[in-house]
C-alpha cells in the first residue's frame, strides 16, 4: 500500500532542478543520488505538504547518517531503497517528518495577537456565548513543542483572574511527534522565556529541583487545561470539534503550496465557531484573500 501511495505522489509532483546545492565530486556513500533525493523530497511533499528545495540536500543527508547506522544500512541510498518496505514505512516516514519539519517557536512570538486575543476577540466570542462561564475552546494547530499553546493558556488563565468569567481548554496538533513529546512534558530551558513578562514568570513557571539543569516546568493549572495530539494538517478530515473559538495557524502554511493553502484555511475555518478567529503568522498573511465567508480584521487575523 506504502508502494502505491508513493506512486501516486511522483505522478503529482513537478520536476525541478534537484542537483542545485551539490559538491560537484559527489561520494554515494556519503550523499543521497538525486533520484534518492527526489524520492524522499516526493514522500514529504506528498504526506505533509512540506517542499524540500535542493538547498535542503545537505541537511537532510546530516540528519539522516545517524538514522543509516543505526539501522545499519550500508549508506544512504540503501536507506532509501529499503524504505517503504512495510516493516520500515511507517517508523521512518515519522523519523523523516521529524528531520525536515522547521519547528522554530517561542513564548509570546509575534506577540500583537496575543494583545488582541485579551482585548478584542475574547470580550467579542464572551459576548456571543451569551452566558457566564462560558468554556472556550482554543486550537494551536502547528503547536511545535507547545510554547504558543503555553503562551495561549497564560494569557487566558491571567484573565481568569483579572475579572473575565470563563473556562477554557487548549488544544496542541502537530505532525512531528518529537516535538509533541516535548510540549506533553512541558519542560523547556531557562534560555526560551525571556519574552515572557515577569509576573507570569514566577507565576506560570516551577523551577527544576536540580538547579543545574537550567530547566523548568510549566505549572500542573495550566498543563491541565492543554492536550496535545498528532494530526496533520493536509489530512481530508480533522478529529476535532466545530465550535473552536479560535484557531492559530502560523508559521506552518508558508511552506505549503497555493492550493494547499487554501484548503488548509477552509479546513481549519469549518471548525471555528460563528464569531471565531483564525490568526495566522504575519508572513503568511496575503495566503487567506477571497475565502468565502472569512472576513480580514487585520492583517493576519480573520473572523468567520
Ligand atoms: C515553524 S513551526 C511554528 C510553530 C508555532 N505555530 C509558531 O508560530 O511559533 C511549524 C510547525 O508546523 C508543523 N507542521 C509542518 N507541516 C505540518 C502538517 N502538515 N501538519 C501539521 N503540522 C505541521 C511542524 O512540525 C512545526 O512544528
Amino acid at each position: 500500500m506504502a508502494r502505491m501511495a508513493q506512486h501516486a505522489m511522483q505522478a503529482a509532483i513537478p520536476s525541478e532542478d534537484w542537483s542545485a546545492g551539490i559538491p560537484a565530486d559527489q561520494d554515494t556513500a556519503v550523499h543521497l543520488s538525486d533520484r534518492h533525493f527526489r524520492t524522499i523530497a516526493e514522500l514529504i511533499e506528498g504526506q505533509v505538504g512540506i517542499k524540500l528545495p535542493p538547498g535542503k540536500r545537505l541537511m537532510l543527508e546530516g540528519r539522516l547518517h545517524k538514522r543509516v547506522r543505526a539501522l545499519n544500512f550500508a549508506d544512504l541510498n540503501d536507506y532509501v531503497d529499503n524504505l517503504f518496505e512495510e516493516h520500515l514505512f511507517e517508523t521512518e516516514l515519522t523519523h523523516l517528518i521529524d528531520v525536515v519539519t522547521t519547528n522554530k517557536t517561542d513564548f509570546f512570538r509575534e506577540p500583537q495577537h496575543f494583545t488582541f486575543m485579551r482585548e478584542v476577540a475574547i470580550p467579542s466570542l464572551l459576548k456571543s456565548h451569551g452566558r457566564r462561564n462560558a468554556n472556550l475552546k482554543v486550537w494551536s494547530s502547528a503547536s511545535s513543542t507547545g510554547m504558543e499553546a503555553y503562551t495561549i493558556a497564560m494569557v487566558l488563565d491571567d484573565m481568569t483572574r483579572t475579572g473575565s468569567s470563563f473556562q477554557y481548554r487548549i488544544l496542541g496538533t502537530d505532525i512531528s511527534t518529537a516535538v509533541l513529546r516535548l510540549a506533553q512534558t512541558a519542560i523547556y530551558t531557562r534560555d526560551v522565556l525571556a519574552p515572557v513578562p515577569e509576573p507570569f514568570l514566577k507565576r506560570y513557571f516551577l523551577n527544576s529541583r536540580d538547579k543545574s539543569r537550567g530547566e523548568v516546568r510549566v505549572v500542573p493549572e495550566l498543563r491541565r487545561m492543554t492536550h496535545f495530539m498528532r494530526m496533520n494538517l493536509m489530512d481530508a478530515v480533522y478529529p476535532v470539534d466545530r465550535d473552536v473559538d479560535i484557531i492559530f495557524c502560523r508559521n506552518v502554511l508558508i511552506y505549503f503550496d497555493k492550493p494547499t493553502q487554501r484548503k488548509v484555511v477552509e479546513r481549519l475555518c469549518s471548525h471555528l465557531r460563528p464569531g471565531g478567529y483564525l490568526l495566522v503568522g504575519h508572513s503568511e498573511s496575503m495566503v487567506h484573500s477571497n475565502i468565502p465567508g472569512l472576513k480580514q480584521v487585520q492583517p493576519t487575523i480573520f473572523q468567520v
